[in-house]
């Protein structure tokens, strides 16, 4: 679907409907009245069969207790074979209503408190909560700033996981925000330190649809054939590709049955909660319909992205704009257009938008600002001539 014709016809006022990103900016912003280019969702409309299977079900008038039906399987199977070609099979497959949720449950349920828990920073701050709420020790590995893009510190995560006797690595893949699909030779690597230093693996596939470069996605669990999946677990939902985030359900794939087991049991303890009806109502919709949709959805952000890149680094050469391999989110370095103590200020009170500030992803990210691009470009050009005009004054 070309780019005019998704914008016509999917995009959306938000603003006045209880959205965190649009109602929600004065409690972390002190107003209302910026542009909102943080939260992680879209200005877009769902796919039509996903409203039309919603009211449909809707319709029916009773909501109780539910299972999940064997056509749900087998849409999200064949989304996974047919885009990537990641093989799922049925006993694998658990429920959880958000991945963070399923981060935290997985953190809970495969480590003991005091336990040593590594992620990549800059990375998605809840990535850093739900070890530290928990009660872990999060151990830290920077990315390498490698030009215009980053990569795995193999060496210093290697090192960092026999010194700090970690027992969990928490990956995010592709990564936000710093935008990077990873390679299968980078997963491979990674994932063979993993084993050899008995270290489980997290995989957060949640933004694995948004595919906007040239690299193909490849999911953990199909790194050599399969090789390593009995030592990870791969999460993704498709709330971030078809803007369905509060209809919290999500998916938590578990090819080992002894880690299964264990998940199993603690999760009933826990009495976590499990999925939900209308989220794979239109989950399920959303798979069998959504690919010309997500097209379109994705040229409109490839079309903000390289807009973004070219007129900011057009008017500040020493600005840097990252390459966008995955994700919507596009990250930027101000550090050297803005002092770095006055970006906020600048941000807020002088472009007069809502952006994620880098800090928020470990202090690796200070002079940073994550950018949504999932927007119709009309508010991309806005933001980009307002930002241009505040590092001008
Ligand atoms: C990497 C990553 N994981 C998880 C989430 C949130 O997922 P959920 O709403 O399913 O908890 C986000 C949202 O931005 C994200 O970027």
């Amino acid at each position: 679907m070309e780019l005019t014709e998704f914008v016509a016809k999917y995009a959306v006022e938000r603003r006045h409907t209880s959205s965190v990103k649009w109602d929600g900016m004065q409690e972390k912003y002190g107003t209302n009245d910026l542009l909102p280019l943080w939260v992680a969702d879209t200005e877009f409309k769902v796919p039509e069969a996903v409203t039309e299977a919603l009211q449909n079900r809707i319709a029916h008038g009773a909501y109780g207790y539910s299972l999940t039906p064997e056509s749900y399987y087998e849409a999200y199977f064949k989304w996974q074979q047919t885009r990537y070609g990641t093989e799922l099979e049925h006993d694998w497959l658990r429920f959880g209503t958000g991945v963070v949720q399923s981060l935290s449950t997985l953190v809970t349920c495969l480590t003991e408190p005091g336990d040593a828990v590594m992620i990549l920073q800059p990375v998605y701050a809840p990535f850093l909560s739900v070890i530290t709420d928990n009660q872990r020790i999060p151990v830290i590995s920077n990315l390498k700033r490698n030009g215009t893009h980053y990569e795995m510190d193999l060496a210093d995560i290697q090192a960092k996981l026999q010194a700090k006797e970690v027992k969990l690595l928490l990956l995010c893949s592709p990564h936000n925000p710093v935008g990077r699909v990873w390679s299968s030779t980078e997963l491979a690597d990674l994932l063979e330190i993993c084993r050899q230093e008995k270290v489980l693996l997290v995989s957060d596939e949640i933004h694995h649809d948004l595919i906007v470069g040239k690299r193909p996605f490849i999911s953990a669990l199909s790194i050599k054939e399969g090789y390593y999946r009995d030592n990870l677990v791969m999460l993704d939902s498709a709330s971030k590709t078809f803007n369905l985030a509060a209809l919290q359900n999500s998916h938590v794939v578990i090819p080992n049955p002894q880690l299964r087991e264990r998940y199993d049991h603690c999760v009933a303890r826990l009495h976590a909660p499990s999925g939900s009806l209308l989220g794979q109502v239109a989950d399920e919709a959303a798979y069998r319909t959504g690919a010309t949709w997500l097209a379109g959805m994705l040229a409109v952000v490839k079309h903000n992205y390289e807009y973004l890149k070219k007129t900011l680094t057009t008017a500040f050469p020493q600005l840097t704009v990252y390459e966008l391999e995955g994700t919507y989110l596009a990250w930027v370095d101000l550090s050297q257009v803005v002092p770095v103590d006055k970006l906020e200020w600048v941000i807020k009170h002088q472009a007069r938008l809502a952006v994620d500030f880098g800090e928020e992803f470990g202090p690796v990210g200070k002079g940073f600002i994550r950018i949504n691009l999932a927007t119709p470009p009309a508010n991309i050009e806005k933001a980009v001539a307002a930002l241009c005009a505040a590092i001008q004054a």
